[in-house]
């Protein structure tokens, strides 16, 4: 094989960043390769034909971001909607605004608090557990937003996200929850925030449209029969970029690091529209999944080429991840930190790869982070590599 100046595992926005600005600042040969059958990692999504819906197939992905460079870079290669995150949640029968406002209280107290009023009384209802330390995220959540607003829309949520009872659950698992003593319930706090006009594959798509790109697809770097693989690569000193699981790299010799995974039930509804907003969360303990998407509901711009009768809904159910599941956000308890902190050490001695994205580097990252490390470690980590 001829091989190219830099191979890239993993052809999530980790290795596309990389790859576009290699071949941007240095004209190099890239070849990338991914074990999927599809470019863009986790923040692919492709159009479900029934209902003209852009599912997200690996969860729902909102682009929000407060930095600058990152904003700019993205937007070179697609634009975005005005799209605006706002999530609501049943409980009890009842469907109410989040995060956690002044209408979820007025409505869940049948009251109409102002926001002094409604501070008094969180306050009054989180001194419940006042002068004792949280021994666990039940303590932990009242002593932040008291008793009935914790047990309401935290408590069997958090459960089902952890599948653990929250009173056998750490406390540290929570540090704040916010409570807004106004009526804005837009749920992220950013700058800029918006969905790809055209989708998030015909994005990814454009960021590696250059003849010196090549992809491979459905091809494993640790399969020795095919070219790119781990061994010969090193034989042959080509650098890599490695975004897939740093644990998986070393073949697991100090241990599994922990994840949780989700496991999505497609569900079809006979009607245009079901929840009549994107992103619906079940609070109680009766609804086993955490929450539904309904995928149309992020394009209301597009209802031209969506179905008026029908609609797409996926459940999400959450649970600790084992070998060969997906695995989406790291349990990071301090077993797996420590652990972590081993696996860094092994890669710091691989001189010619540079690990990078979230399982490159057991971290939960949003995508506006995952640019931002990646057109860093360009600079930083890779543009070295191959000027060498
Ligand atoms: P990503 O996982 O995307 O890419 C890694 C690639 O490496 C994969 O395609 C994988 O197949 C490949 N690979 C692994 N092993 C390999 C091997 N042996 N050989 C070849 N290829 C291999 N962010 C945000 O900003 N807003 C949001 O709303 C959300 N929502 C969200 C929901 C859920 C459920 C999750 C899990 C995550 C989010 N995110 C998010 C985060 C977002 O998904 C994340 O930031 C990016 O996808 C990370 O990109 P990476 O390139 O790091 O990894």
């Amino acid at each position: 094989v001829e091989y190219p100046d830099l191979v890239i595992v993993g052809a999530g926005l980790f290795g596309l960043t990389v790859a576009q600005q290699a071949v941007e600042h240095l004209g190099v040969r890239v070849q990338i390769i991914d074990v999927r059958d599809h470019i863009g990692g986790n923040a692919y999504s492709y159009m479900d034909e029934e209902t003209g819906a852009e599912v997200h197939k690996y969860g729902a992905h909102l682009f929000h971001t407060s930095n600058k460079r990152v904003w700019d870079y993205v937007n070179r290669f697609t634009s975005f909607t005005n799209y605006v995150h706002r999530v609501y949640a049943t409980h009890d029968g009842v469907v109410y605004p989040l995060p956690i406002n002044l209408g979820t209280i007025n409505q869940f107290f049948g009251a109409h608090y102002t926001p002094a009023e409604a501070k008094a009384l969180i306050a009054e209802q989180a001194g419940e557990l006042a002068g004792t330390d949280p021994a666990n995220l039940n303590d932990k959540g009242i002593s932040l937003i008291g008793r009935p607003l914790y047990e309401a829309f935290i408590k069997n949520y958090t459960g089902k996200q952890w599948q653990t009872d929250p009173s056998e659950l750490p406390a540290g698992i929570i540090n704040r929850l916010p409570v807004r003593f106004n009526y804005d319930n837009r749920y992220f706090r950013d700058t800029w925030e918006g969905l790809p006009t055209d989708g998030y594959t015909k994005w990814m798509e454009r960021m590696i449209d250059d003849s010196r790109i090549s992809v491979s697809l459905s091809t494993d770097f640790f399969d020795a029969s095919q070219p790119y693989n781990k061994e010969a690569l090193k034989a042959a000193g080509v650098p890599v970029v490695y975004t897939g699981p740093i644990d998986r790299y070393f073949d697991y010799r100090l241990g599994d690091l922990k994840w949780r995974t989700v496991d999505f039930k497609e569900v079809r509804y006979d009607e245009g529209d079901h929840f009549g907003c994107p992103v619906m969360n079940y609070s109680d303990a009766d609804v086993p999944y955490t929450r539904a998407i309904e995928f149309k509901n992020f394009n209301p711009e597009r209802a031209d080429s969506q179905n008026p009768n029908k609609t797409v809904v996926w459940e999400e159910y959450s649970r600790f991840a084992e070998r060969g599941d997906e695995p989406y956000y790291p349990v990071n308890t301090a077993a797996d930190k420590e652990l972590y902190a081993q696996y860094e050490q092994l890669a710091a001695s691989e001189a010619n790869t540079v690990f990078g994205g979230r399982l490159g580097t057991y971290k939960y990252y949003d995508m506006h982070n995952v640019i931002d490390t990646a057109l860093t470690a360009y600079e930083n980590q890779v543009a070295p590599l191959l000027r060498k």
